[in-house]
């Protein structure tokens, strides 16, 4: 069952290979490395983390970003749905002392109190919710976030040739013979309207080649 993130997530990461296969489509260690510093190098550019900030990836996976994230931030948590990726990402971050990991049910932030979080970011994620639990998580973002502290999602972007193509590959695939996890596009009103709904603003969007990334900021008061 789609819904069921915890089955799904848990059983395509039992082993370190298939773990990074699942986040990177690749176990290549280098490949992984790279794409890692290109998420890290936007949210520097565009979302902005300081060297003060706590910050909280929703389903982090094996640590791809977080590897890089955890050095330009205070303090890094690694929050994710299967135990498995957790584990994983917890031996690819062992060199870092300011990175803790929690797990999640899959719909909500509870582990994190209210108002301690400088930036949250979920990448490569909201394609494998839907819809209801992909807000869950900018409700709960909102919640978690101090004043003035930032939100940056992304998905894979319908409206884009790229996006597209995704659609199409997926479209082909018989219904039945579905995974759970199959990525599913979005558009990127969909995600402004997430962000606004739930109260953020200062909301930007920035549709790239695949994903759109939408970024946003919760009120100072
Ligand atoms: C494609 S991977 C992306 C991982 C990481 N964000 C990255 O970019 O490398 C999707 C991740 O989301 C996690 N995940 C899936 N559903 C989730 C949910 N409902 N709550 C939290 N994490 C979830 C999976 O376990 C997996 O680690």
């Amino acid at each position: 069952m789609r819904s069921d993130y915890k089955q799904s997530w848990t059983t395509v990461s039992k082993t370190k290979s298939q773990a990074f296969k699942s986040v990177a489509a690749t176990d290549d260690e280098a490949e992984v490395e790279r794409s890692g510093q290109a998420t890290t190098q936007f949210l520097l550019e565009n979302v902005g983390i300081t060297s003060d900030d706590v910050v909280l990836e929703i389903g982090c996976g094996i640590g791809r970003a977080g590897k890089f994230v955890a050095r330009h931030c205070k303090r890094w948590i690694g929050a994710d749905v299967s135990p498995n990726m957790l584990k994983y990402a917890a031996e690819n971050l062992r060199q870092f002392h300011n990175v803790e990991f929690v797990e999640l049910t899959g719909y909500d932030l509870k582990p994190i109190a209210t108002g301690s979080i400088d930036v949250v970011y979920c990448t490569v994620v909201f394609p494998h919710l839907m819809q209801w639990d992909r807000y869950a998580y900018v409700e709960e973002a909102f919640r978690v976030l101090r004043g003035g502290g930032k939100l940056y999602v992304d998905a894979v972007n319908l409206c884009s040739d790229a996006g597209w193509k995704v659609f199409e590959a997926h479209r082909a695939i018989l219904p039945l013979e579905r995974v759970p996890e199959i990525g599913e596009c979005s558009t990127p009103q969909e995600l402004v309207e997430y962000l606004r709904r739930a109260g953020f603003e200062s909301i930007k969007s920035k549709p790239g080649d695949e994903l759109v990334a939408v970024w946003g900021q919760k009120p100072k008061s």
